[in-house]
């Protein structure tokens, strides 16, 4: 199963009052695929990301979804197909988890429709598939960073959109935690056909398991494309002025980023 939803970023230009953040930018996401965007602080991919899914107007340019621009959507009709994970989302104080989880539904809710059983399935499974289930009524800001992280993810699944933006999805996770996240994604990619963004900060990550990679540098597109073809010594020089060998992944063929201290330089006897 894939769905065909097409989201196209045209000659996008976005702000913050008298900084100007993006420029240029062109970016059509391949339907149905997992796609990494990578890039030094301050790049802009946060301002991407909410741009893409209606929360920043553009100062010129267009967020198409579906040739249709989001910044004419209303609010709830753009959340049934494209759902986004901020980067540090701010949960309502006191909260509980399950609480939380249940507004991923909101979308889904007509003005005088009832919380309903397929409602209740959803929770259940975004929780279950985060393994959150055990946490459901505990207060949100009572939880450690890891754990409210899951817990946003399960939000996120909740809301059972066929788009799913998420700004460092892996933040706070502890390793097994991160690549546990990435396989969810990738399960809910392949089952569903959910065409993932995701802004991800570790290299070998992102080459790993996006089929499409974009490297953002000073609010423009440096490259898009395969991994391979994108993750190169030149590029990560560029993006993140940092010097690395750049060898293939043993365990997947995919580009694996070394990166070069000043201490520890390419053959450098103690390594
Ligand atoms: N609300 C805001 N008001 C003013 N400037 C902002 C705002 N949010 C972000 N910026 C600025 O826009 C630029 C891009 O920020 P953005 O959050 O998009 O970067 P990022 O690539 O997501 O960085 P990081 O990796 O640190 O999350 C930065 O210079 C930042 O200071
Ligand atoms: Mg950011």
């Amino acid at each position: 199963m894939t769905t065909s939803h097409t989201l196209v970023v045209e000659d996008l230009a976005v702000g913050y009052k008298d900084r100007a953040v993006l420029e240029r930018l062109d970016l059509a996401v391949p339907p149905g695929r997992i796609t990494a965007i990578v890039g030094a602080n301050a790049s802009g991919k946060s301002t991407l990301l909410r741009s893409m899914s209606r929360l920043l107007a553009p100062r010129a340019g267009a967020v198409l979804l579906d040739g249709r621009s989001v910044h004419r959507m209303h609010a709830k009709e753009l959340a049934r197909t494209l759902g986004l994970l901020p980067q540090s989302p701010v949960a309502p104080e006191g909260i509980t988890v399950a609480d939380l989880v249940g507004r991923g539904r909101n979308p889904h809710q007509g003005l005088f429709s009832r919380w309903s059983a397929a409602d209740d399935a959803a929770v259940a499974a975004a929780l279950d598939a985060t393994h959150t289930a055990g946490l459901a009524e505990r207060p949100v800001d009572e939880l450690s960073g890891g754990q409210r992280q899951r817990v946003w993810i399960a939000m996120a699944l909740a809301q059972q959109t066929d788009l799913l933006l998420l700004d460092e999805p892996t933040t706070f996770l502890d390793v097994s935690h991160q690549v546990e996240v990435l396989d969810l994604l990738t399960d809910l990619n392949r089952a569903r056909g959910t065409t993932i963004v995701m802004v991800l900060h570790d290299l070998n990550l992102a080459a790993r398991y996006a089929d499409h990679l974009v490297a953002l540098a000073g609010g423009r597109l440096h490259a898009a494309g395969a991994p391979a073809d994108v993750l190169t010594e030149d590029c990560v020089r560029t993006v993140f002025g940092l010097e690395s060998r750049v060898i293939t992944d043993p365990t997947c063929g995919k580009p694996l980023v070394l990166p070069l201290g000043r201490h520890h330089t390419s053959g450098s006897p103690r390594g």
